[in-house]
């Protein structure tokens, strides 16, 4: 768990800033909490902070501001975000900008999408930006902190593998890497579970819908990854970030086919 950054969110229409909330924090390997919780947080903890919510009436929701009013000087990395039903952003973010720049802090970038809305004029066609955010909404937003704030993003170790990394452990897939000066334990190549990150909780073993995780000496195993639905139920439970999912086309192909025979779970 990356405890140097927390993300802060309201999101109480269609769940969409929710959405971005999930996948940022992922990104950092960190917490994502709504306003309520946040004014009872001492957020001066944090190295860096997030703040999002859907557009209401032309800014963030008030109990953003009410968690922003109630921040300290301490230097902080801030990232604004946010989704909409407009077109464009505009100077949406503005008052909360305004107040973060009172409080002294520094803005690192900001961010924002289109969301369902079906308010106002959107009623007429059956709501507007229909699916939205979507999967590549969802990309931009874990590829816009990489950019701003890329000294907090969890590195993925395994682009780092090289066949030469290969451990006979008895088990298929397990890679080991130096990363600064300290070894890495990957297991799986499609649900790959960074042994030395896991801390053996058992949520992946236990919400996996395809039994594809086990847990070995305290510590979750992907032993039947090629029955993996990609549903990354695991990988959004792991409280530490120990799991990536990785696959290509081809593979959510082979997915389809593999299962395409099932009735059942
Ligand atoms: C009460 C209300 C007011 C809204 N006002 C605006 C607005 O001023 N500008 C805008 O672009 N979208 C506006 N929207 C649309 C939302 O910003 C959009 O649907 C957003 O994705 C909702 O986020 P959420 O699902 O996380 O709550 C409004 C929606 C609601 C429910």
């Amino acid at each position: 768990m990356n405890n140097d950054c927390i993300v802060v969110y309201e999101s109480i229409y269609n769940r969409n800033t929710e959405k971005l909330a999930c996948i940022m924090a992922r990104t950092l390997g960190c917490e994502f909490i709504r306003a309520q919780e946040a004014l009872k947080t001492d957020l001066s903890q944090y190295k860096a902070v997030g703040f999002g919510s859907g557009i209401y009436f032309g800014s963030h929701h008030p109990a953003i501001f009410e968690v922003v009013k109630n921040l300290d000087k301490t230097e902080q990395h801030i990232f604004i975000f946010s989704s909409r039903g407009a077109p464009v952003l505009g100077n949406y973010h503005d008052p909360i900008k305004k107040l973060l720049l009172e409080k002294g802090k520094k803005i690192a970038g900001e961010f924002s999408v289109r969301g369902y809305d079906e308010t106002g004029p959107w009623v007429i066609i059956g709501g507007g930006n229909v699916g939205k955010p979507d999967e590549k909404d969802i990309k931009k937003a874990a590829k816009f902190l990489r950019n701003c704030l890329p000294q907090y993003c969890m590195p993925d170790f395994y682009e780092q593998i090289k066949t030469k990394n290969k451990v006979k452990d008895g088990f298929v897939n397990t890679y080991s890497l130096s990363i600064n000066e300290t070894q890495v334990i990957l297991k799986g190549d499609i649900v790959t579970i960074n042994q030395s990150v896991c801390k053996g909780c058992g949520k992946c073993v236990n919400i996996c819908p395809l039994s594809v995780i086990e847990s070995v000496k305290n510590k979750a195993v992907p032993f039947k990854e090629l029955d993996c639905t990609l549903c990354r139920l695991c990988e959004i439970n792991c409280r530490e970030r120990a799991i990536n999912l990785h696959y290509n086309w081809l593979d959510a192909i082979k997915v389809a086919v593999r299962h395409g025979k099932r009735k059942s779970l």
